[in-house]
C-alpha cells in the first residue's frame, strides 16, 4: 500500500488515504502512518468501516491498547474490554439523558484535555470511530501543543517551565456531578504529577502538558491560583491558529497523539444519537524537558 497524506490545516490534522484498516498491514505502511502521525499529530482515515475487533488490531500496530480502570458506568464495552464506548445511547440500544450518570461523565470531555493523563504512565495516542454521528454538534477540536508552548509570553513560560501538576481521575465527578468513584477504582488510580512541560520521545520537540478536567493542583500554588493558571494557559492555547476543528463523517477514524495535542469536543442537540468507539494506547512516563 503506498499512502497519501493531506493536511486540513497549517497547525495539525491531516486525512490518510490508501490505508484499509480491515486487511493486514505491511511495515512500510505501518511505518509511513507513523512518521505521518509523527508530523501532524492527528491523522483523519476516512471511510473506515470497521468492526471493533479490526479497530484493536489496527491499533495494536502503534502498542498496547489500555483497558479502562472504571467498570461502574458502562463506558467500558462488554464485549471487547479494549472498547471505551464515547455515546449516548445504552446496551439496549436506547438514547441516554443527559442527566444519565454516564453522560454526565462524558460531558467532561467538552473541556480540553488528554486521555489518560491521571496514569503514571499517560496514553500516547487515541483511536476515535465515528459509527453515529452529529450533525448539530459533536465538533472535535484539537490544538497543537507544541506550537502553543513555542508561543507561550514569557510570563507564563516562566510558570510553566520545570514545573509539574497534579492530574486526578476523582476530578470528573468533582466537575460534573457524575457519580464519585468506587473506593476499587479510587485506589486504583491515586493521583499523579507530571511535568507542565514536557518533550516527546520521538520528536524531540517541547510541548505544554496540561489539563483542564484532570488538574486539580500546580506545584508552589494554592488551589486558586493553581486553577487560575491551568484557566490562562488553556485560553491561551484554544487559539483558532493553534486548532484544528473536526466535522465528523461516518466511518472516520481519528488517531491523535495525547502526547502533544489536547482536545475538548462540542455540544451537541441531546435528542440525536452519538456513537463513537475508541481505543487507547498505553503509555510511557513523560520525559521532563531539558
Ligand atoms: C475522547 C473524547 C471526543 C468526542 O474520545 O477521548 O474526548 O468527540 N471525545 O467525543
Ligand atoms: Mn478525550
Amino acid at each position: 500500500m503506498t499512502i497519501t497524506v493531506k493536511p486540513r490545516h497549517p497547525a495539525l490534522g491531516a486525512e490518510v488515504h490508501g490505508v484499509d484498516m480491515r486487511q493486514p498491514l505491511d511495515c512500510e505502511t505501518i511505518q509511513a502512518v507513523r512518521d505521518a502521525w509523527t508530523r501532524h499529530l492527528v491523522l483523519v482515515f476516512p471511510d473506515q468501516d470497521i468492526t471493533d475487533a479490526e479497530h484493536v488490531a489496527f491499533t495494536r500496530h502503534f502498542g498496547e491498547p489500555e483497558i479502562f480502570h472504571q467498570t461502574s458506568l458502562n463506558l467500558r464495552s462488554d464485549r471487547v474490554k479494549e472498547i471505551f464506548l464515547v455515546s449516548n445511547v445504552d446496551g439496549e440500544n436506547r438514547l441516554m439523558k443527559p442527566s444519565d450518570p454516564s453522560q454526565k461523565q462524558l460531558s467532561s470531555s467538552r473541556q480540553w484535555h488528554t486521555d489518560s493523563s491521571y496514569r503514571p504512565m499517560p496514553s500516547i495516542g487515541s483511536l476515535l470511530h465515528g459509527i453515529e454521528i452529529s450533525r448539530t454538534g459533536g465538533i472535535t477540536q484539537f490544538i497543537n501543543m507544541y506550537e502553543v508552548y513555542e508561543a507561550l509570553p514569557e510570563t507564563l513560560r516562566r510558570q510553566v517551565e520545570g514545573r509539574r501538576a497534579r492530574h486526578d481521575f476523582s476530578m470528573l465527578h468533582r466537575i460534573t456531578g457524575a457519580p464519585p468513584p468506587t473506593a476499587a477504582e479510587q485506589a486504583a488510580m491515586p493521583a499523579v504529577w507530571h511535568p507542565m512541560v514536557r518533550r516527546h520521545p520521538v520528536s524531540g520537540r517541547k510541548s505544554l502538558y496540561i489539563s483542564s478536567i484532570y488538574n486539580d493542583a500546580v506545584e508552589g500554588l494554592d488551589g486558586d491560583a493553581a486553577r487560575a493558571l491551568i484557566e490562562e494557559l488553556s485560553v491561551f492555547a484554544a487559539q483558532p491558529q493553534f486548532m484544528y476543528r473536526h466535522v465528523w463523517e461516518p466511518n472516520d477514524v481519528l488517531m491523535w497523539d495525547n502526547r502533544c495535542t489536547v482536545h475538548a469536543v462540542t455540544p451537541h442537540d441531546p435528542d440525536e444519537r452519538r456513537v463513537m468507539h475508541r481505543t487507547t494506547i498505553v503509555g510511557s512516563e513523560p520525559v521532563v524537558a531539558g
